[in-house]
């Protein structure tokens, strides 16, 4: 198992309260295994992400245990987490393509972050060359401003820079988002392309389009409010999603061309529960159509069948 996370709390302190921003994730990646992680905006997808390379202020370790093939990662520890950054688990920020340090070449920035990472970056320059070769960017970016490159362009130097060490995983947040819809296609095929020749050998792949997904995943996770509501192998939650709101999630994606109900539902009524101070009980209830009274307890995250995951009542009733 590359990846195994088990009850991960991460908070954020404010002045008003702790916003419980991920509260109590336990799910694992498989050796090679895309896994997307997808929900509505705020759900705690980027938190999760986030948590797992570098925690910064206001971010806070309040829980749970994270296994990297098999060695805890100190993820509370700023410090020793220091050696696992970027050479185990690397991530590719929500929106990194824009936070390229303008007044740098792109060669010349690799090479400060390279060395900044204790790397030479001559010993690494045929293989960046390689892996330039391999998104289809010519050698000539190296000489270019962030500023003369296309969207598309900036998202591939920046896939290429965060899997130069060959980390073990890789967390790609929302990496085809700002992208015209060809151009995302294509740097989806590239992200199963780095896994497919071994640049990293899994990866979780954060986003809100889950048709994206549907293209290159192995696995979903659906998260919800700060919790998880289902895990499963792709074909699985967009088939025969157990979780009433993957089930709405799913049906208001047409382009996937899958119905679950005879209702078409343009989006989901309601909103999420503030994550300041969450209800007790099932996250999704106030939305949630087929809710119960037991519903006021919390439903565990169980397998239903083997490697899908459910926290839903009715799932397991
Ligand atoms: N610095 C912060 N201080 C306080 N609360 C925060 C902070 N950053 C995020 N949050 C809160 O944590 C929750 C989870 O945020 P997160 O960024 O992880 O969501 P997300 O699922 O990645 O959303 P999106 O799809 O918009 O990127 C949200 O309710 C958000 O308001
Ligand atoms: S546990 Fe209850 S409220 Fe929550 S999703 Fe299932 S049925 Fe709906
Ligand atoms: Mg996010």
């Amino acid at each position: 198992m590359a990846l195994k996370v088990e009850g991960l709390r991460v908070y954020y302190q404010t002045l008003r309260g702790d916003v419980r921003a991920l509260d109590g994730a336990s799910f694992s990646v498989g050796d090679g295994e895309i896994m997307g992680l997808a929900g509505e905006s705020g759900c705690g997808k980027s938190t999760l992400g986030r948590s797992l390379i570098l925690l910064k202020p206001p971010m806070k370790y309040v829980g749970g245990e994270v296994l990297l093939d098999g060695d805890p990662l100190p993820i509370w520890d700023r410090e020793r987490m220091a050696p696992y950054r970027y050479k185990k688990v690397s991530i590719i920020p929500q929106q990194a393509m824009n936070a390229l340090n303008p007044t740098r070449k792109i060669g010349r920035l690799i090479r400060e972050l390279l060395e900044a990472r204790g790397v030479s970056s001559r010993d690494l320059l045929p293989e960046l060359k390689r892996r330039l070769d391999l998104v289809e960017l010519s050698h000539e970016v190296l000489k270019m401003y962030p500023i003369e490159l296309s969207g598309g362009m900036k998202q591939r130097v920046v896939m290429v820079i965060s899997t130069l060490l060959d980390p073990s995983l890789l967390i790609a947040d929302e990496v085809t988002s700002a992208l015209d819809v060809s151009t995302q296609k294509r740097v989806a095929e590239m992200l199963v392309g780095f896994r497919d020749h071994k640049f990293v050998r899994s990866m979780i792949v954060i986003t809100h389009d889950i048709s994206i997904l549907y293209q290159i995943a192995d696995s979903i996770l659906v998260m919800y409010a700060g919790k998880l509501a289902e895990k499963g192998p792709t074909e699985a939650i967009v088939r025969r999603p157990r979780h009433p709101y993957t089930q709405l999630l799913i049906s208001s994606l047409p382009e996937i061309g899958v119905r679950h109900t005879e209702r078409r539902l343009s989006g989901i009524p309601g909103s999420p529960p503030p994550l300041l101070e969450p209800p007790q009980g099932c996250r999704f209830r106030e939305r949630c159509p087929v809710a119960f009274d037991r519903c006021r307890e919390e439903p565990p995250f169980e397998e239903l069948a083997p490697g899908h995951l459910v926290a839903c009542w009715r799932a397991h009733g």
